[in-house]
């Protein structure tokens, strides 16, 4: 099974602000929808909550929360207690690609334990002002492709999506 993290930074490494995302891309969202659609995906509890209610659990995937809270139930989705827990729970559905999803926190121990296989990175071209970041050492990765995508009426930001393998 392949571990993948699927992330939206801006060039310093931004991803969010009081538990909100720093952009409204339709661009980005079709891109999310359309790569992980069909498997699992792990988040923490605060990037579960800040989804709004109408849209999660998110549909056609099987949704992994991870939380310390043993009381947290959330109908739709699967608790899990650690990041080993919630890899064994995709390995029981026989996933072949697991995606983290976020937030910050969870991007953070997913690379340092090592586990993060493939790394989806929009990056969007703007200067935002955040309190969560992902950051990581591209002299570890290798770079397999970029598709640049141009700001427009629905999209007020350009953006280049990369995805990278570990070296
Ligand atoms: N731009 C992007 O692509 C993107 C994607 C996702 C999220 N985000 C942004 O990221 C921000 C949220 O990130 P965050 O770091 O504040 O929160 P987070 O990573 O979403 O969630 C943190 C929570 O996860 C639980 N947790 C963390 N490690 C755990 C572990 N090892 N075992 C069990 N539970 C664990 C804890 O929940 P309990 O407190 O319940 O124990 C912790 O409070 C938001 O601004 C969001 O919009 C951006």
């Amino acid at each position: 099974m392949r571990i993948s993290l699927i992330v939206a930074t801006a060039p310093d490494g931004a991803i969010g602000k009081d538990n909100k995302l720093l952009w409204h891309l339709p661009a980005d969202m079709k891109y999310f929808r359309e790569t992980t659609s069909g498997h699992c995906v792990i988040t923490g509890r605060k990037n579960y909550e800040s989804i709004p209610e109408k849209f999660r659990p998110l549909p056609n995937r099987t949704n992994i929360v991870l939380t310390r809270n043993k009381n947290c139930n959330f109908p739709g989705a699967i608790s899990v207690s650690s990041l080993q827990e919630a890899i064994k729970v995709c390995q029981q559905h026989n996933e072949t690609e697991a995606f983290i999803i976020g937030g910050a926190e969870i991007y953070r121990q997913a690379i340092d334990a090592g586990i993060v296989d493939r790394i989806y990175l929009t990056l969007v071209d703007g200067t935002f002002d955040a309190d969560a970041y992902f950051q990581f050492d591209t002299s570890n990765w290798i770079e397999k492709s970029s598709l640049r995508f141009d700001k427009d009426d629905k999209n007020p930001f350009s953006m280049t999506f990369f995805v990278y393998e570990k070296a």
